[in-house]
């Protein structure tokens, strides 16, 4: 049997790298992390307002979800990337990168010191989580288009 399981294993995991290698574009790579975000958030959200209960496991994983896009997010914007893609990134991106890294390093450090922290009530995480979600709306209110 594990002669049959193998090979399906092998093939598993050459299709995988072949997804990562296939280069998307970085509009579309940026746009599928702030989905990431967007998702984790959810769950983070419904506990600070009560309308779910607590989780600490939940709200440490979607921390670290915060954690791995803050880290690849920056990447995502060489030049050549300001439109197409349905891109809602602001053009004060790329005129004015270094207030966007600022932005992106509010982010990470308000994640870091949550994870630091290792929520584990409601009250320890509106101490430590809801100060994140203040730098999602600096950055999105200077260089993120919403219509
Ligand atoms: C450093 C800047 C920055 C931070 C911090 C940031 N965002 Fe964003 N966000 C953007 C930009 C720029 C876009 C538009 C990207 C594009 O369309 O190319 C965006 C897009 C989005 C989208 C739309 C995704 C889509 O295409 O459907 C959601 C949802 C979102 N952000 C949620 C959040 C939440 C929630 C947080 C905080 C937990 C956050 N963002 C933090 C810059 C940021």
């Amino acid at each position: 049997m594990s002669g049959v399981k193998i090979p399906a294993l092998l093939i598993g995991l050459v299709l995988y790298s072949i997804a990562i290698a296939s280069d998307d574009a970085p509009q579309q790579v940026r746009q599928d992390l702030m989905k990431d975000v967007r998702q984790a958030a959810k769950p983070v959200g419904n506990m600070l307002r009560e309308k779910e209960a607590f989780n600490a496991e939940t709200m440490m994983s979607s921390l670290m979800v915060f954690a791995k896009v803050a880290d690849q997010y920056g990447a995502q914007f060489p030049e050549g990337s300001e439109s197409g893609f349905e891109t809602e990134a602001a053009p004060a991106i790329w005129e004015d990168r270094e207030g966007f890294d600022m932005a992106l390093m509010e982010f990470a450090e308000a994640t870091k010191i949550a994870i630091e922290s290792g929520p584990q009530t409601l009250e320890d995480a509106r101490t430590t989580v809801s100060p994140i979600f203040k730098t999602c709306k600096g950055c999105h209110d200077n260089y993120r288009i919403e219509d």
